[in-house]
């Protein structure tokens, strides 16, 4: 499997906690572990690609600090195409995370570098976006930098998925006749739509509302429930590979860099969600952000336990 996908996003340095539970406001908990791990959406859905097969080419900015200089690092060891990561002065992006005994997690980000990737920085690499087939942003740079990038997708006739990770609020109107494919959380799609995502119903709902918006097609990924894919047309449930979750830092970011190495590679939308999820599911049974993405063998080796 060898496609050209390109990820115009974020790239942080993961300082990340395991605590036997989330901290409550004022209170202070005596944690078990810490450590640096190669993160941001943008960078883990690169390298989710680059592991499932795809070839890739990120757009991004770090920092001129040491975190800058791993981050780079990180990727080209997953032979991932740099020319369009600079480096610009200042500190790189970070994200606070804490990681419970339930492998749930709170992630706080200072986007740092991420805030320098401008519409303009993004046009001085149109070549790297006219080369690939798939286009991949999330939201953790400028809005007005994410716009400029699917509407440039959409005019090279791209691919082009939004994961719009993380979203607290609903997206500019005129980006959606930009997006071939959404892809939100259950909270990302009830900010998005208005509709509170709580069950295949309200996340049908949600769905049939992104859609009208102008979305191609949508998908919702339900956690441990699997995802819905909406197309205007049918809606179709895929429940999740069940596995024992010890860190779901990153499955989102793995299901997407899997869905589009695999539309990539040109398998059909059921298979590349099927594939994104087996590769998500491996994902939260190891700890980390980029150190928990699967290879593509793993995806390939995976039975239903
Ligand atoms: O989706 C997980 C990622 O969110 C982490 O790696 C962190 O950097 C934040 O961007």
């Amino acid at each position: 499997m060898s496609a050209k996908v390109v990820v115009i996003g974020s790239l942080n340095m993961d300082l990340v906690t395991r605590a036997p539970r989330l901290p409550k406001g004022g209170e202070t908990l005596i944690g078990q572990s810490f450590s640096t791990v190669s993160g941001g959406k943008g960078a883990n859905q690169a390298v989710a690609a680059a592991r499932l097969g795809a070839r890739v080419s990120m757009i991004g900015c770090v920092g001129s600090d040491a975190y800058g200089e791993a981050l780079r690092g990180a990727l080209l060891a997953e032979q991932i195409d740099c020319q369009a990561v600079s480096t610009v002065e200042g500190s790189s992006g970070v994200a606070l995370i804490v990681v419970d005994d339930n492998s749930q997690n709170t992630i706080v980000i200072v986007p740092g570098a991420n805030g320098e990737l401008t519409a303009a920085a993004i046009d001085r690499f149109d070549s790297v976006i006219q080369a690939a087939d798939v286009l991949i942003c999330q939201l953790e740079v400028p809005d007005a930098s994410v716009g400029h990038a699917l509407k440039r997708g959409r005019e090279l006739g791209k691919t082009v998925i939004l994961n719009p990770a993380p979203a607290s609020r609903p997206l500019p109107v005129d980006w959606y006749a930009s997006i071939d494919y959404l892809i939100p959380n259950e909270s990302e799609a009830s900010a998005l739509s208005g509709v509170s995502v709580d069950s295949l119903e309200s996340a049908q709902a949600a769905a049939t509302r992104l859609i009208a918006l102008g979305a191609g097609k949508v998908i919702i990924t339900l956690g441990a429930q699997g995802s819905l894919f909406a197309d205007g047309q049918r809606f179709e449930h895929f429940p999740a590979p069940v596995v024992k979750a010890v860190d779901t830092t990153a499955a989102g970011d793995t299901f997407v860099g899997g869905f589009a190495a695999a539309l990539a590679a040109g398998k059909d939308e059921v298979q590349a969600i099927r594939f994104g999820q087996v590769a998500a599911a491996l994902s939260v049974t190891r700890a980390g952000a980029q150190p928990s993405i699967p290879a593509l063998s793993d995806v390939q080796a995976f039975k239903t336990p």
